[in-house]
């Protein structure tokens, strides 16, 4: 019923069954996350999920590196699991993913410390690949970074940790209006 345009999206998933039974429901993109696979796993995974998503006309997102969580602060201060440019052009021509989420400084959840995004990997993935790429772990990322990440090649941003704060927060307040105004 709304009147803006929506899109459904299922995020993160490693479950090939579970990926079909989306496109099977309409999900019109899903993504396909095999970023705690060996390369060449990550690889025959993502592609078989584009070749299934194809047949229902459906668009896929693969990870490479892994966005972490930002409880853990290894996740995204140390550069071990940032996207390698090389890979990035192998894993995107190789499965041929619609967009590409990277890892390059950010985790999902709240900060520990503040991150501190590297751009100059990002640019040069960018330089690299075809492919739009996807920031993760876009809650509490300070606005020069994000700014900074648009300019250098992020396409789409995930942002689910504020907006579940928000969520959480506004609905609390709705419900103790009703009740000091209801009893
Ligand atoms: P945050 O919850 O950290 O904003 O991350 C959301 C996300 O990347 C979902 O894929």
């Amino acid at each position: 019923q709304v009147r803006i345009p929506v899109g459904i999206h299922l995020d993160h998933c490693s479950n090939f069954e579970y990926i079909v039974s989306a496109l099977r429901a309409g999900f019109p993109s899903v993504m396909a996350d095999g970023s705690l696979l060996p390369l060449e796993e990550n690889i025959a995974f993502t592609a078989s999920v584009v070749r299934t998503a194809r047949a229902f006309g459906a668009d896929v997102e693969g990870e490479l590196g892994h966005v972490g969580k930002a409880a853990r602060e290894g996740d995204y201060l140390s550069s071990d699991l940032y996207t390698q440019v090389e890979e990035a052009r192998i894993f995107t021509e190789a499965t041929e993913v619609t967009a590409l989420a990277i890892a390059f400084g950010s985790a999902h959840g709240n900060y520990t410390r503040p991150p501190k995004l590297n751009i100059t990997r990002l640019r040069e993935i960018n330089e690299a690949v075809k492919t739009p790429l996807v920031l993760h772990g876009g809650s509490g990322i300070p606005n020069e970074q994000l700014t900074e990440a648009f300019r250098n090649g992020i396409n789409k941003f995930n942002v689910g940790t504020e907006f579940s704060y928000l969520n959480q927060k506004y609905t609390g307040q709705y419900f103790q209006q009703t009740e000091d105004r209801d009893g």
